[in-house]
């Protein structure tokens, strides 16, 4: 039998007069001294008030509350009553409470570094993660495992009712240059061999094509050995999805009934028109991949009336590279933002700031142009732009009170910085919506394949090596010569990303399925034929016997929740997540090995001292 009648958040008036058992925490003690002691147990579905009365409660009963803390887990038995004291409406339980008459500790508990309340501000991230049975505790992690077990279901039922099957493909994988870094696990059978942790399922739900599987989903981990970020982590979890005999419109269109479904279920919420755009347009207006459309502040391209000034760092900028051809260049540029009210919001301290901040994009800096409650234009740039006053105003469409802010520089570099301003800006000036007030989602689509590394020179691929080129570029892909850079650039690729509010959640493409194609990507990759046959020759022989075409699409789990949860961090929506360096610091992982573990492994460690295990940061 079990232990309990009810959880904590089940009884109701309609249990008045009910004889109940019940087990879990104690959130809260409190004696009134008026001979009531209430005691709230709380448990993951809620929280019940317990009642004692010192005249009438037996004295051991009374000897055993009296010793009760914090975080003790207890049961209690008793009868339901309405409450006295009054409802409390913020409760389920609210209307209820229970007068004890049995009353055991199961487990008392040492004094807890931080009480689960959301309550006041929450301890150190480290602490909490060091003490994440704790935390777990606290209602919102509850309600994110809560959400997250919500998509789990909604995912598998979705994607069942439309024919996908779920399908497990190994962890213990092998190494391909697919991207990211890989985590990589020595062999212990096949001396100086190495598994890697996959990326991604993506060659093996490819093979699952061709396979005949037809449709496939997996709720998967996926491992890239790069630095966690607020929305990204080492391990993480993926809807990894494919389909065999699609075009790019069947995928998009299961993909936004999948979306539509999940915001339908898990917050009620009726998901708007998908919009989509072109990676060029989502660079020429917002200056990143993943637009945030919540709010205004496009950037437009200026290049033409600031060539017109007399001011230095326009006419500089604009020198650069000026036979170039504009996009995916080097060519020099002038864009700007004008930002609403700006004058009076935007100080000179701030727009200093943001001179200072947009160095880390490679910029030189911020000139600003303020327009007064006159229309006449201030600040140091302001008499530059004088003599272009009325165009720049008409471009810009300017008002009194209007900031324009700038970025002479290349193509690449001031599209970043305006890119990266913009969210800057609307955060600072409070434009960004409240969680829940707005879900702009967004396809983002014709990508380019390829583009080049700025370190090594190196083409790489802009989504992966296997997403195919647009159907009506293939051949123009297949002539391409690799030394042939604007052939090259302007190769759109068959891939697409769904955006919410500014953060890619998903990414897909269409696949390559002809292996003469997929050896063309690999070569100009710079892999050579040797060396794709080592790496892929599955891949590139699987593809020679009979694939289907296919594509699909991958959504991050873990931002999905991040998402339905409203927070910006994605340790909030994981049970037990990593830190800044990879560190678990519940289990404190990772951890040395025995010496006899590494030889057995046939590994020999290079590192001498004790290995750091640091904090969040
Ligand atoms: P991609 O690398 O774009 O595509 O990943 C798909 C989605 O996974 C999420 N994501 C992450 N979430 C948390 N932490 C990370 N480190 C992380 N990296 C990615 C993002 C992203 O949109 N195999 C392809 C998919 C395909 O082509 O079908 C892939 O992995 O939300």
């Amino acid at each position: 039998m079990s232990m309990r009648t009810h959880t904590c958040g089940q009884i109701r008036e309609s249990d008045v007069g009910k004889a109940v058992t019940l087990c879990g925490w104690v959130n809260s003690y409190r004696d009134h001294g008026t001979g009531l002691i209430f005691i709230d147990v709380r448990d993951r579905f809620g929280l019940t008030q317990l009642v004692f009365n010192r005249e009438d409660a037996p004295q051991s009963l009374l000897d055993v509350a009296d010793t009760l803390r914090n975080e003790d887990v207890l049961t209690a038995s008793g009868t339901v009553r309405v409450r006295t004291g009054g409802p409390n409406p913020k409760l389920g339980t609210g209307k209820v409470e229970v007068v004890v008459s049995d009353l055991r500790v199961l487990n008392k508990t040492e004094n807890p570094p931080f009480l689960p309340d959301d309550m006041g501000a929450l301890p150190a991230e480290e602490t909490r993660l060091r003490h994440r049975y704790i935390d777990l505790r606290r209602p919102t992690m509850q309600r994110a495992l809560l959400t997250r077990h919500k998509v789990y279901q909604v995912t598998r039922r979705y994607f069942d009712e439309n024919g996908f099957l779920e399908v497990e493909t190994p962890i213990l994988y092998k190494s391909t240059p697919e991207g990211a870094r890989e985590f990589i696990v020595p062999s212990r059978h096949i001396p100086g061999s190495w598994y890697a942790l996959p990326q991604s399922p993506q060659l093996f739900k490819q093979i699952l094509m061709v396979s005949g599987i037809d449709r496939y989903m997996q709720v998967c981990r996926c491992f890239r050995d790069e630095d966690p970020r607020a929305d990204r982590q080492s391990e993480f979890t993926q809807i990894d999805l494919e389909m065999s005999f699609v075009r790019r419109e069947d995928v998009m269109a299961m993909m936004e009934g999948f979306a539509r479904r999940l915001w339908g279920e898990v917050l009620g919420v009726t998901v708007p028109p998908v919009q989509r755009m072109t990676y060029r347009e989502c660079m020429e207006r917002y200056g990143i991949d993943r637009p945030d459309t919540r709010y205004g502040l496009e950037i437009r391209d200026v290049s033409a009336i600031a060539a017109r000034t007399e001011f230095r760092v326009f006419r500089d900028a604009l020198a650069k590279n000026a036979g170039a051809r504009e996009f995916f260049s080097k060519k020099g540029v002038v864009k700007a933002i004008r930002v609403p009210g700006g004058a009076d919001r935007l100080t000179r301290k701030i727009t200093d700031g943001y001179s200072e901040w947009v160095r880390t994009f490679g910029a030189g800096g911020v000139p600003v142009v303020k327009v007064n409650a006159q229309g006449a234009f201030e600040t140091g740039v302001a008499k530059f732009l004088e003599p272009v006053k009325a165009d720049l105003a008409a471009a810009m469409g300017l008002e009194p009170g209007d900031t324009v802010l700038f970025a002479a520089d290349t193509y690449a570099v001031a599209t970043k910085t305006l890119g990266e301003l913009r969210q800057k800006v609307a955060r600072d000036l409070g434009l960004v919506p409240e969680w829940g007030k707005a879900w702009n989602f967004l396809w983002m689509i014709d990508p380019p394949m390829f583009e080049r590394n700025k370190d090594t020179g190196k083409w790489v691929a802009m989504h992966h090596p296997f997403t195919s080129p647009r159907e009506d570029q293939r051949d123009a892909f297949v002539a391409a010569g690799e030394d042939d850079d604007e052939a090259v650039e302007s190769i759109v690729s068959a891939g697409y990303d769904l955006v919410v509010n500014g953060s890619e959640i998903g990414g897909g493409s269409i696949r390559i399925h002809e292996p003469a194609v997929q050896s063309k990507v690999f070569q100009l990759l710079g892999l050579s034929p040797q060396m794709a046959e080592e790496k892929f020759s599955f891949l590139l022989e699987a593809l020679r016997f009979g694939a289907p075409p296919h594509g699909g699409i991958a959504f991050g789990l873990d931002r999905l929740v991040m998402h339905l949860c409203g927070t910006e961090n994605i340790r909030d929506v994981i049970a037990f997540p990593k830190t800044q360096i990879g560190a678990d610091l519940l289990t404190r992982a990772p951890g040395p090995v025995g010496d006899d573990q590494l030889r057995e492994v046939h590994v020999k460690s290079t590192w001498q001292s004790e290995p750091p295990l640091k904090g969040v940061s």
